[in-house]
């Protein structure tokens, strides 16, 4: 069975913990979207690997870690990556397969969008400022380069002078950035491809054979559904499509090798960088999740902003993905409120509104409509099962996922492998094993 794993709110969801603990039953890994401003985090043995470009599978020996065309590579960063992997001891060739149709991010679009977000003042996005707009826009635009162009060093020139008498050098004196030369990217070329040449390959091609052989893969997302460029709160998005549907064209296989999708949401909300979010607390609630959760960027080391689960925006999320299942992570981070709330529709103009609507300005000023329900004190570190929780924690759960519309397949009470609950009946029953 293959089975999407994907982000159901802001991104941070805690989709690495999820990915890592799945993937020893899968033969691929296979990421769609984005590139090094995804941040995962994986946890075992006592120690915090964190993932920018590759995916969470990497720490498993058996299987093969896919970096798909969709996505984008800073060749500097990913070799950083690589690096710091490899001095855990753990071996990547045979092991990671980048796609060579991926887009290469340059020193020039990290300088545009560090740029860019200085020239907006208050009204900046909040992006990581690894670059990820302007590559996907230079992309789109079809002045991009590849990762299967570094390959040649005297066509990277080529292209690189070509764009540059398209005007892109003007953009970037335009902004204040360095400008960008072509010999000298043709020479970095040189060095990225001895490094990275080895650990490309026919991504596509091999996800078609494993489809073919019934070898189960597993897909994973980056960010999160109300990032999508398409359906999230834009223009304060990423500019990838996050959601299910951006699995197929990004990997370049069929819709319906999307088998099953998981979407993963914390037990509250927290989101990084500018736009609205409704159930934002920036009180004393919304420190207390932060410091609980430890609610700080893994990329840009950001505060998160925080507040309660918003069952609207997960609503959303479960019908953009047409979820089968939620893994609800940070559970643990709830224990010890006196009430717990959930908003399940919110306030516009004096209307009820039961979904989100499409531009910023209106969500910005949608007020949330609460639901309040008695909190719990025991902490939930060791439980194994869901029968085993606190009455009020199964009474949140069960309202949880009845406003929602999705069953629950996974709860997190820990960031450990091990502090997993898999219920019965879950569709991730099969995974057990990996909990212990
Ligand atoms: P960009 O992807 O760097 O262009 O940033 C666009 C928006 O997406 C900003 O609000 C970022 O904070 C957010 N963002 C990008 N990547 C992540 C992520 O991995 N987790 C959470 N937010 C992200």
């Amino acid at each position: 069975m293959n089975v999407a794993v994907v982000g159901a709110q802001w991104g941070d969801e805690g989709k690495g913990k999820v990915v890592d603990l799945l993937a020893p039953n899968f033969s691929l890994v296979a990421r769609y979207q984005g590139g090094p401003n995804a941040g995962h985090t994986v946890v075992f043995g006592g120690r915090s690997h964190a993932l920018q470009h590759i995916p969470s599978g990497i720490f498993h020996p058996h299987v093969r870690n896919l970096v798909g065309a969709g996505t984008l590579i800073d060749p500097d960063r990913i070799l950083e990556e690589i690096a710091a992997l490899r001095a855990q001891g753990i071996a990547l060739e045979g092991h990671l397969v980048l796609s060579p149709r991926s887009h290469v991010i340059l020193p020039c679009h990290r300088a545009l969008d560090a740029a860019r977000e200085g020239r907006l003042g208050g009204s900046a996005i909040g992006t990581t400022k690894k670059g990820i707009g302007p590559a996907y826009s230079s992309k789109a635009e079809r002045w991009g380069l590849r990762l299967a162009d570094l390959a040649d060093a005297e066509e990277v020139e080529r292209q690189v002078a070509q764009l540059l008498a398209t005007g892109v050098g003007d953009l970037l004196a335009s902004v204040g950035a360095e400008p960008l030369d072509a010999k000298d990217v043709a020479a970095r070329a040189r060095g990225w491809w001895r490094d990275l040449g080895p650990l490309v390959g026919d991504v596509t091609g091999e996800l078609h054979r494993a489809i073919a052989a019934g070898q189960p893969i597993l897909f994973e997302g980056a960010q999160g559904t109300m990032l999508d460029v398409d359906h999230g709160t834009y223009p304060f998005v990423t500019s990838s499509n996050t959601i299910a549907g951006g699995i197929p064209a990004s990997l370049g296989i069929a819709p319906r090798a999307v088998e099953r999708v998981v979407g993963v949401v914390k037990a509250y909300t927290t989101r990084v960088g500018a736009g609205p979010f409704p159930t934002e607390d920036t009180g004393a609630l919304g420190d207390r999740l932060r410091e609980a959760g430890r609610e700080y960027g893994t990329v840009t080391g950001r505060p998160r902003r925080c507040g309660w689960f918003d069952a609207v925006a997960g609503r959303y999320a479960v019908r953009l993905n047409g979820l089968d299942a939620l893994a609800v992570t940070k559970f643990d981070v709830l224990s010890g409120l006196p009430t717990v709330k959930i908003a399940v529709a919110y306030e516009l103009d004096g209307e009820r509104l039961d979904t989100v609507p499409p531009t910023v300005r209106e969500y910005a000023r949608a007020v949330p409509v609460y639901e309040e329900l008695p909190g719990w004190n025991e902490p939930l570190t060791g439980v194994t099962s869901l029968a085993a929780l606190p009455k009020n924690a199964r009474a949140y759960l069960d309202r949880f996922t009845e406003l929602a519309e999705c069953p629950i397949g996974l709860l997190s009470v820990g960031p450990d492998r091990t502090a997993t609950i898999i219920p019965d009946g879950s569709l991730l029953e099969p995974f057990r094993g990996a909990l212990r």
